[in-house]
Order: C-alpha cells, then structure tokens, then sequence
C-alpha cells in the first residue's frame, strides 16, 4: 500500500501546525508505522523542532522541487541524499529560507502557464505532488506541515495529499472565522486531487477540564457548520509542549507522561483508522 498523505494546514500563525505534524508523526512512529515528515514551509521550525540548524542544511525541499521541475532526471539522486533520519524515530525532508526561492519558481512556472510558453506540461500546483511520488512505497504515512505565505507550496501540498487536519486554538474559536483551507480544499479537490479529504478540525492548546471538551467540540459544528468531523480529544495546552522545540525532541521523549502525549496517541489512533 503506497503512504497516506497527510497535509497539517491552516493559514493562519502558531495554531499548533509543526507541533501537530511533529508529534502525530511521532506517535505513528510508536505505532509501528514508516514515517516521512515534510517541512513545507520556509520558517524551517519542523526542521529545528526535530534538532537541526536549518540554515545550514543543503539538501532541503528547495532543492527538490527545483529539481523536479528543471532537472528531473537527478530527482531519484537527491531524494535519497535529502531525506534524513531523525532521532524521533521519524524521516525528514528539512526546509529553510531557501524554499521561498523555489515557492517563487512555482509562481513563474504558473504565469507562464497563462502566457503561450510552455515551462512544463505537469502543472505547477502538483510539483510536490512528483516529489513525493518515488517514495511512496517506503512509508506508511508522509505527513506535510504546511507554512503561511507562499500559496502555491499549501496548494502543492494539498494537491498531493489524501487527507488534510486543519489545527485550530480552541480559544480563540468563536473570534476566528472559518479557516481559509475550508474553502481552498473543496477548490483543490475539484481541480488537481480527487483524492483529498478534510479529515478533521483539531482543536489545540485546550486549556479547559476534559468534562468540557464536548461544549467546546459542539462549539466548533456551530462556527463552522457540521459538515467537518472534529476529532474526538482535544491537544491539552501544556509548557513542555512549548519547550519541546528547543530540546529538538518530540512530546513522547520529552514528557511523555503529558496529557497532550496521550491526544496526539488518541489523534494517532483516529488517523490509523481514517478510510
Ligand atoms: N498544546 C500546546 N501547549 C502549549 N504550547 C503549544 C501547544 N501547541 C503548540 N504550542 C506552542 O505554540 C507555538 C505555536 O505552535 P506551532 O506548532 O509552531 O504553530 P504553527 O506551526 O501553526 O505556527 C509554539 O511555540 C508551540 O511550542
Ligand atoms: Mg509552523
């Protein structure tokens, strides 16, 4: 079975997208499950998050997607150079700054795609999508974390996944307005992946008793309307989460005693059973 896509997405800063991606790849790792994560955006805080100098990492997304559209024939060779292994029981395609200059060698692949020069016959909206291809067969599940700018990078990355979980404060729940991905996903699925499901909303940084979860989860079918499954357990806010980054481990070699350590297993669990 080739790997379930996953994208984290929502344009929206510091709602729990790195730590969601992180930690849910780490707990499928625990699961048992081959697990690739994919930082798709330039901050290049999942690339830190897991211990590393992203500035000073040369083989990075950037480099494969420039590759995939102007040098496929060395795509294979650097995939295999570019995917490292992380002491989270994880793989990683890192990202730094550099993927801001292959975002924007997308956005000319897409105007010329509207002028008569032909840059490519693959559109640039499933870049990511050939990147990913050749390593299908080595994971169960590639999760991709999504970054804020850069449109054409979530697009890509929606266009090559089967799922997307769309993490969201749930105290800010009432003031936020429906995330953008609500209404890009639908867009994206019509028009570049049949395949895309919105698996759920996460709610994170829950800083309530458990008895109240159903109030705050009910809350959400009110905002957003019912059409969205919400998943079951919130992400209990939690300080170790927040140091987690700095000591470049997940939750689950950090403080794994946590209640949030136990949400990402149950989130785990509810992605291990997504159809
Ligand atoms: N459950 C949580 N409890 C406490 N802090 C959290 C939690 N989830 C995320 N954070 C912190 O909030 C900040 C934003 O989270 P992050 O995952 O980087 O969001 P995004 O990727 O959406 O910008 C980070 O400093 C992170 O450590
Ligand atoms: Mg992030």
């Amino acid at each position: 079975m080739p790997a379930k896509m996953i994208s984290v997405t929502n344009q929206k800063g510091g709602v729990g997208k790195t730590t969601t991606s992180l930690n849910l790849g780490a707990a499928l790792s625990i699961a048992g499950k081959r697990v690739l994560l994919i930082d798709a955006d330039p901050q290049g805080n999942l690339t830190s998050a897991l211990g590393y100098v992203s500035a000073s990492l040369d083989n990075t997304l950037a480099k494969l997607i420039l590759s995939a559209i102007d040098a496929p024939e060395d795509l294979e060779a650097r995939l295999s150079r570019s995917t490292l292994r992380t002491e989270s029981g994880v793989d990683l395609i890192a990202a730094n700054k550099r993927l801001s200059d292959a975002a924007a060698r997308l956005q000319v692949m897409r105007m010329s795609q509207y002028s008569s020069v032909n840059d490519a016959e693959r559109p640039c909206e499933k870049v990511l999508d050939s990147v990913i291809e050749p390593l299908k067969g080595q994971y169960d599940y590639i999760v991709i974390d999504c970054g804020l700018k850069d449109e054409l990078l979530t697009i890509n990355a929606l266009s090559a996944s089967d799922y997307c979980i769309i993490p969201v404060q749930a105290h800010f729940l009432a003031s936020e307005g429906i995330p953008e991905v609500l209404t890009m996903a639908p867009t994206v699925q019509a028009r570049f992946n049949p395949n895309l499901k919105i698996a759920g909303i996460l709610l994170t940084m829950y800083q309530s008793r458990p008895q109240l979860c159903q109030n705050v989860r009910s809350g959400v079918a009110e905002v957003y309307g019912t059409d969205f499954h919400v998943f079951e357990r919130p992400i209990e806010y939690t300080i170790k989460i927040a140091e987690c980054p700095a000591a470049g481990k997940s939750i689950f070699d950090y403080a794994p005693q946590k209640n949030a350590a136990e949400s990402y297993r149950n989130l785990a669990r509810e992605v291990m059973n997504l159809v």
